[in-house]
């Protein structure tokens, strides 16, 4: 199996996709790093799975996530996998929303991944080899009414994610940019409690496993944007083509 004796490091590793990826590569082989700021999830993903290692880290921490990355390269080994999942998403109109609430979406969500990519990256890309798999989201392609600070910290995390991956092309590591539609884990719940519009509401949640058998199958064949589900990658191409056409839709879903 891919990652049977290898390293992985899990960001957001306390609930939904982070959970089972951490429980997915434990499974196939691999020692796990744990990473997340919410210690009672973190228990519960490393229960039972001596393979899984937790550590408590606020990812908008950058010294935090540098001492994480460099005590599993320390004590476990380095690390061949990175998946960064640790993301909010409160939603609201813009002007709605507290000030607060619209810089933390930026901090976690854009930060976090600027933080986990200058932690880890540097040794893999030194070492020429790994993966480094970035959760960015329909939604960092797709801009919504109601959504729009969610959606400014995922199109930040995919042109994040594709420059990084342009300026290190040749470095043997295989970067990938995950931009699954809803999916069904408790990140969903903070969209349902602070305004979920019904443009995402009426979608039917994906399961978490297909996104992360998207991931498997995007890395094997070398695609670099993984769009799992049905719809979501021609939803982002409508966006590309028609942006007219997808807020005309948009407007009449939410009645305004
Ligand atoms: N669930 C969906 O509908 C959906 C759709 C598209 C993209 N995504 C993206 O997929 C990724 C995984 O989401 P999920 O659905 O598994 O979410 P989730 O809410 O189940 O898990 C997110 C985890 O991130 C952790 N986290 C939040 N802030 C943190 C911080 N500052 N430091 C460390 N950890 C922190 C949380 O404690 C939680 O355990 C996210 O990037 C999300 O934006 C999710």
């Amino acid at each position: 199996m891919a990652m049977q004796g290898r390293i992985a490091l899990v960001t957001g590793a306390g609930s939904g996709m982070g959970r089972l990826a951490c429980r997915m590569m434990a499974a196939q082989g691999a020692r796990v790093a744990a990473l997340d700021r919410d210690a009672e999830g973190l228990a519960a993903t490393a229960a039972g799975a001596a393979a899984i290692f937790s550590q408590q880290v606020d990812v908008t921490d950058f010294a935090a996530v540098k001492a994480a990355v460099a005590l599993v390269e320390s004590t476990i080994g380095p690390v061949h996998r990175v998946y960064h999942c640790a993301a909010i998403m409160p939603l609201g109109k813009l002007l709605e929303q507290d000030n607060a609430t619209v810089h933390r979406l930026m901090d976690i969500n854009y930060g976090g991944l600027v933080n986990v990519a200058q932690a880890a990256l540097p040794a893999m890309v030194a070492r020429g080899a790994g993966d480094f798999i970035s959760f960015s989201s329909l939604a960092g392609w797709l801009p919504m009414l109601g959504v729009g600070a969610y959606n400014a910290s995922k199109f930040a995390v995919s042109a994040f994610t594709e420059v990084l991956y342009h300026e290190n092309l040749a470095s043997g590591v295989r970067f990938a940019c995950v931009c699954p539609p809803p999916v069904a884990t408790p990140l969903l719940r903070q969209g349902f409690d602070t305004g979920m519009p019904k443009t995402i509401a009426d979608i039917e949640p994906i399961e978490p496993q297909v996104v992360l058998d998207a991931i498997e199958a995007g890395l094997a064949k070398g695609e670099f944007w993984i769009f799992p589900g049905k719809g979501a990658r021609r939803a982002a191409l409508m966006r590309r083509l028609l942006p007219g056409l997808c807020w005309k839709g948009i407007h009449e879903k939410e009645g305004y």
